[in-house]
């Protein structure tokens, strides 16, 4: 049995890539495993955010891990503000963490793009947070997309140095858990950026909430090329919008991506669509039926956030408590 954790921030709603890269195995990876499962404010608060949508996004997307199948009797699932322990240990992780290590990080470049100077600090260091997240349980497998491999390596960097600078075996390795089919799910109107909430445009994701009509006409205006569907997998390559959509068809029916060619070679992008659209439609239609019927209770909400709350900070407490006299602080 291994402590998984994983996080997602309660900024905008949960989208197709964020299920297919992540939630899905999260779902999974509760059976036999200990679930930490974590909406990451903390982090969301790391560029502008509205109070009172940041409060509303963290219960919608609590809804939505739980009509995805995230198990509240069974998995810790909570608000990362909630729980002290990720703050203070991030502190300490800020210390350890190299300026130049995290100047590296692609995610940063991104996010910060030419307007460097006028990022939150909190950007900047956002991957010593989420180090924290995971460390503070001493949590050993992380089920993430494939954008997160780096912050991961540096987890295991800080946690090294850790080790290293005390002279103690106090934090464990992580392990990625990548599902390398759907690591990287695009956007809908551009094949070379990923599937964002950030993303200014909504008609570049399927969120899990949109209904029939908004999915039908994502899809249906979801960028493609000129050319018919390939009959091989080769034939899918410096295509790739085409290879999105058909990855997107492969994971939801379950086939791999020759198995579909095989179906559609030859076809355009019309009819390919339409049998996309009502495979989408298919998983989507019960996340979000479920997730609008959990949602009006916000009162349960809370209270499973809550619960959740309490029984993370029983494992991450005595964690960090422990760093912290490792470090040398003073518990009068
Ligand atoms: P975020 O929305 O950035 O909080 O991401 C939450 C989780 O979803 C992380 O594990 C990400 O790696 C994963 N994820 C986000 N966007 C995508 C995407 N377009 N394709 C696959 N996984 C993704
Ligand atoms: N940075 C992750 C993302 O944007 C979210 C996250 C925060 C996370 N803390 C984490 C993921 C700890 C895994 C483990 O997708």
């Amino acid at each position: 049995m291994a402590r998984i954790f994983s996080g997602i921030q309660p900024t905008g709603i949960a989208h197709l890539g964020n299920y297919l890269g992540a939630i899905r195995n999260w779902v999974a990876l509760q059976e036999g495993n200990e679930g930490i499962y974590c909406l990451v404010d903390l982090h969301a608060l790391t560029v502008w955010v509205d109070p009172a949508a940041l409060r509303a996004q963290t219960r919608t997307n609590a809804a939505l891990l739980i009509a995805c199948g995230i198990d509240p009797a069974r998995s810790i699932l909570f608000n990362q503000s909630a729980v002290h322990a990720h703050a203070r240990l991030a502190w300490i992780f800020n210390c350890v963490a190299r300026f130049g290590w995290l100047n590296r990080m692609t995610q940063f470049k991104d996010k910060a793009g030419k307007d460097r100077e006028a990022v939150s600090t909190g950007l900047f260091v956002y991957p010593n947070l989420m180090a924290a997240d995971i460390l503070a349980y001493h949590a050993t497998e992380v089920p993430v997309g494939d954008d997160q491999s780096q912050h991961l390596e540096l987890a295991n960097d800080i946690a090294q140095k850790f080790n290293h600078d005390y002279g103690v075996e106090f934090f464990p390795t992580i392990t990625p858990r990548i599902m390398s089919a759907s690591a990287r799910i695009m956007s809908l109107r551009d094949g070379s950026k990923k599937m964002s909430k950030s993303d200014p445009s909504d008609q570049s994701r399927i969120n899990l909430t949109d209904n029939a009509d908004a999915i039908a006409q994502k899809i249906r205006r979801a960028k493609t090329d000129a050319e018919p569907l390939p009959d091989s997998v080769e034939g899918l390559a410096h295509r790739p919008e085409a290879q999105n959509l058909v990855s997107i068809y492969a994971v939801l029916a379950n086939q791999p991506l020759a198995e579909v060619l095989r179906t559609h070679e030859g076809k355009g992008f019309g009819p390919f669509k339409e049998s996309l659209t009502e495979l989408v439609e298919s998983v989507i239609r019960p996340i979000a039926e479920a997730t609008r019927q959990i949602e009006q209770d916000t009162g349960e909400i809370d209270r499973i956030l809550r619960n959740g709350a309490d029984r993370a900070a029983a494992i991450a407490d005595p964690i960090v408590t422990e760093a912290e006299k490792i470090v040398g602080f003073l518990q009068p």
